[in-house]
């Protein structure tokens, strides 16, 4: 059996920062309330013009860099997205063209805020299995063009941004390893937070009708979603802790899915974690769906927060419902 690691990271923002006081511009909220529910002060938002597949290629880019690796070496690339350029294809092989990849597997994960752990098990699975040896992750998400930017839509309007992370794993003879991944779904929630249209149910995908009930803006239930969020989140971590033999005092850092920072601190408290085991930049960027683990991810590794040999969990919740978590030796 080979070992994996993750040998290069990168992310990019869109440059546009919209703050809470932009927002409560636009509908009726305000900084306080954001702030004190969700621990969000900004989020980037791509402006007119920008597209997805910009951020996925610009964050894939520093992540080859970071990893020294040349397109040329790369065997697969894998996707996770709600939020691609087009509804069919996904950007997977839009990667795989902007960054002139050779005729290579691109595979588009469709876990909602898990793609990253599910994508990131994925690949380590196709590296064990000699199926691959240098694998492209990439988490990209453009959110903000979705949102329904009026009151009714404040809920969700104020929680999410725009951005990607992206990893190069490969296989290696050293000790870094994805040590196990523990990967969820409970379908009977999917209208618990989810986008329904445009539909391939309905002749058009999309018509007038619907667009007057707002059903093709994402909707939630925010409570539901928290409740679930925080017992999940809580499970996963103990699943890959369990199944590695790895004790929770022995992880340098649990970096989770950054939903909501009420979500994060009940995790951390019911897991006891001191808080420098504890990654979260949520008041920056929001929650940016798939593509926030990589985005902490990079940015955990430029702060010095992980050195080669650490401990360190991923763990993730979202629409689906889906949930899961990847122990990880640094
Ligand atoms: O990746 C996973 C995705 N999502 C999540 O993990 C989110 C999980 N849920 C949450 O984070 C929280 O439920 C929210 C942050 C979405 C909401 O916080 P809450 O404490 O559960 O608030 P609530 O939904 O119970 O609403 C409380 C009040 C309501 O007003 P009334 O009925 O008490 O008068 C809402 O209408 O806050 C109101 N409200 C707002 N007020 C100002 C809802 N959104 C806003 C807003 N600004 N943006």
């Amino acid at each position: 059996m080979r070992n994996v690691a993750i040998i290069g990271t990168g992310f990019h923002v869109p440059e546009r920062v919209v703050t809470n006081d932009d927002l409560a511009k636009m509908m009726d909220t305000s900084d306080d309330w954001i702030r004190e529910r969700s621990g969000i002060r900004e989020r980037h938002w791509i402006a007119p013009g920008q597209t997805g597949r910009e951020l996925a290629a610009a964050a894939a880019r520093m992540a080859l860099d970071d990893a020294g690796v040349e397109p040329d070496n790369i065997d697969m690339v894998i996707c996770a997205t709600v939020s691609s350029d087009c509804a069919f294809p996904g950007n997977g092989v839009l990667l795989q063209q902007d960054l002139g990849l050779g005729l290579i597997a691109a595979l588009d994960v469709r876990t909602q805020c898990t793609g990253f752990v599910y994508s990131v098990a994925t690949a380590s699975a196709f590296i064990k299995s000699g199926q691959a040896d240098t694998v492209l992750v990439v988490g990209t998400e453009v959110q903000s063009t979705a949102l329904d930017l009026s009151d009714e839509g404040r809920d969700m309007a104020v929680l999410f941004g725009d951005g990607a992370g992206a990893v190069v794993i490969q296989a290696t003879d050293g000790e870094s390893d994805v040590l196990n991944s523990a990967l969820h779904s409970q379908g009977e929630y999917c209208d618990a937070l989810w986008c329904e249209m445009p539909s391939c149910n309905i002749t058009g995908r999309i018509d007038a009708e619907v667009m007057a009930q707002k059903r093709h803006h994402p909707h939630m239930n925010g409570r539901l979603v928290f409740k679930h969020a925080v017992r999940r989140f809580s499970e996963a971590i103990n699943e890959v802790l369990t199944a590695g033999g790895v004790a929770k005092e022995d992880l340098t850092l649990v970096i989770p899915h950054q939903a909501n920072l009420r979500i994060t601190e009940a995790v951390a408290k019911r897991f006891e974690l001191a808080p420098e085991q504890v990654f979260s930049n949520i008041h920056k960027y929001g929650n940016t769906t798939a593509a926030s683990i990589p985005i902490a991810l990079a940015e955990a590794v430029r702060e010095g927060r992980l050195k080669r040999g650490d401990l360190m969990v991923l763990v993730a919740f979202g629409s689906g419902f889906t949930w899961g978590a990847n122990l990880i030796r640094w």
